[in-house]
């Protein structure tokens, strides 16, 4: 007969679930902010819960941030928790396939290729991308109203304007049914059952290891043209990756340059596409708003004639409002919802994240080895406590007077700890707005990803209106990232 030992009072809360090894798979796989949200309200802001047989432990609001986007290396570890995910998928020996002290360099290289110089280079370039996108695909007519898919489209275009940029010439010359094909099979292998499961005999799981051979030895071509070819590519990652080096001199191997492209692509991808459709869903339900940004482009950029000047660069950090609204998307639609890493060692929990486990002796909540610690990030930019309307999207919270994001959100913080007015979020790991992560792991696409998508948005701006005709869409979770489910918008041309 089994005695149920008492549990140690040290472990964080377990969220009550029926079935043992399932826990709160279907709960938090449905809808995980509803989860994060009713768990924080019934445990407070540390509490473990059970994902097939996975022991999750959250810790949530800017305190909880800190304890895992800041934690020691010898503490959290990215790659112990991503690699059977991210390895069949971006190729092997870079990123979460190699010690953290590699992927650190590889994003010092990445960073040399997203260099202002190159930026500079890349605005014409995607303007003219979404230019064509929109006079041969959109085809938007004056006075008359058609309807385009929002994510598909913007998934489109988000390729079509990464791959004129950072992926190269030769990728956008090859983004062909070919390419389609292989980035699809790519992509069906980069789900949340591939993270749960890395193992099951499916058809996609092989097609994925295929397509992620044919899409190296893509790259590796490439590589090897330019090497043989020696022509000009300044501008693009390939380029940078190719003279740069480790830091004891060992250069990127072609496969190592390869794989880092690929999860470069993967790595834009849906957060960059997810992003500009929320905005424009956002946009075309709020006309009031979008005309704003209409008149924000015409006295930046409007020509006495009614054109507008070309967009430059050094322009588009001068777009308070168009930044805004990028800002308060990200704000309730953080692309990526829960962020991971495996515990390597005992974890001690401050008492500023949870109150003392056994108060009489002041021990503090342990996370224990093997657990798995989860941030959301999305939960602090979301909470009531700290914004004032927190599920309204209102980019103007951005630009008032003072530049302050909202009292309570000053206050929640020590106020002038960390200064949020515009332009100036913290990037810090202590933080209740951080939708690009933070610490080690933090996001370096950031600037990449504001210049395409302000970018794409002024030239939809300046040339077309929008509407939104049916409700606004709900969210799709089942996915990697956090995308709109099918939603059409309203366009015409301006006059
Ligand atoms: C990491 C979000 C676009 C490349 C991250 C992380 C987040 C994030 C939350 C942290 C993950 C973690 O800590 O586990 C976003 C959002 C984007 C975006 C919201 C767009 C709106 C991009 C783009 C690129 C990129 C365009 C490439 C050009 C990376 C890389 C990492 C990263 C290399 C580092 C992974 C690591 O160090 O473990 N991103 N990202 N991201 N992102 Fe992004």
């Amino acid at each position: 007969r089994q005695v149920a030992l008492p549990r140690d009072p040290t472990l964080p809360p377990l969220v009550f679930h029926y079935i043992p090894w399932f826990g709160s798979a279907a709960t938090y796989g449905m809808d995980p902010y509803k989860f994060l949200f009713d768990c924080r309200e019934q445990y407070g802001d540390l509490f473990t819960f059970i994902l097939l047989g996975r022991r999750m432990t959250v810790a949530l609001g800017p305190k909880g941030n800190n304890l895992i986007l800041g934690g020691k290396l010898s503490q959290v570890s990215a790659e112990d928790a991503y690699t059977h995910l991210t390895t069949p998928v971006f190729g092997k020996g870079v990123v979460y396939d190699c010690p953290n002290e590699m992927l650190m360099q590889q994003k010092r290289m990445v960073k040399f290729g997203l260099s202002t110089e190159n930026f500079k280079s890349y605005v014409p370039l995607i303007k003219k991308e979404a230019t064509d996108f929109m006079n041969n695909e959109l085809k938007p007519v004056a006075g008359e109203w058609k309807q385009a898919h929002a994510l598909h489209s913007m998934a489109e275009l988000t390729i079509l304007t990464a791959s004129a940029t950072l992926q190269g010439k030769e990728v956008r010359g090859k983004l062909d049914k070919t390419f389609a094909r292989r980035y699809e099979a790519l992509d069906g292998g980069f789900t949340p059952i591939n993270f749960m499961f890395p193992n099951l005999p499916l058809p996609s799981y092989k097609k994925r290891d295929k397509a992620q051979r044919e899409m190296s030895e893509f790259y590796q071509e490439i590589i090897r043209g330019r090497r043989e070819g020696g022509a000009d590519h300044d501008h693009d990652m390939i380029a940078a990756l190719m003279s740069s080096a480790y830091r004891d001199g060992t250069p990127l191997s072609d496969s190592d340059i390869a794989h880092m492209m690929i999860a470069l692509l993967m790595a834009g991808q849906h957060t960059s596409s997810a992003t500009s459709s929320w905005t424009l869903l956002h946009l075309a339900d709020r006309p009031d708003v979008y005309e704003e940004l209409y008149q924000e482009q015409k006295e930046k950029f409007g020509n006495p004639d009614g054109t507008f000047r070309d967009l430059t660069y050094e322009d588009l950090k001068d777009l308070p409002l168009l930044d805004s609204c990028i800002r308060e998307t990200l704000r309730i639609h953080a692309p990526i919802h829960s962020i991971m890493r495996k515990v390597m060692s005992d974890i001690p929990v401050p008492t500023s994240v949870a109150a003392p486990a056994i108060p009489e002796k002041n021990a503090s909540y342990v996370i224990p080895e093997g657990h798995f610690v989860l941030a959301s990030p999305g939960v602090a930019q979301m909470d009531p406590k700290v914004w004032q309307d927190a599920s309204i999207w209102n980019p103007h919270r951005w630009v008032d007077e003072k530049g302050v994001a909202s009292k309570a959100l000053a206050e929640y913080d020590g106020g002038d700890k960390i200064d949020y007015g515009y332009g100036s979020v913290s990037k810090g790991t202590e933080s209740p707005y951080q939708p690009f992560g933070a610490g080690r792991h933090r996001c370096i696409g950031e600037s990449f990803a504001y210049l395409q998508l302000q970018t794409i948005l002024a030239t939809f701006i300046r040339n077309m209106e929008m509407k939104l005709e049916e409700p606004f869409p709900k969210t799709n979770y089942q996915t990697m990232v956090v995308l709109p489910l099918p939603a059409k918008i309203s366009y015409r041309l301006r006059k």
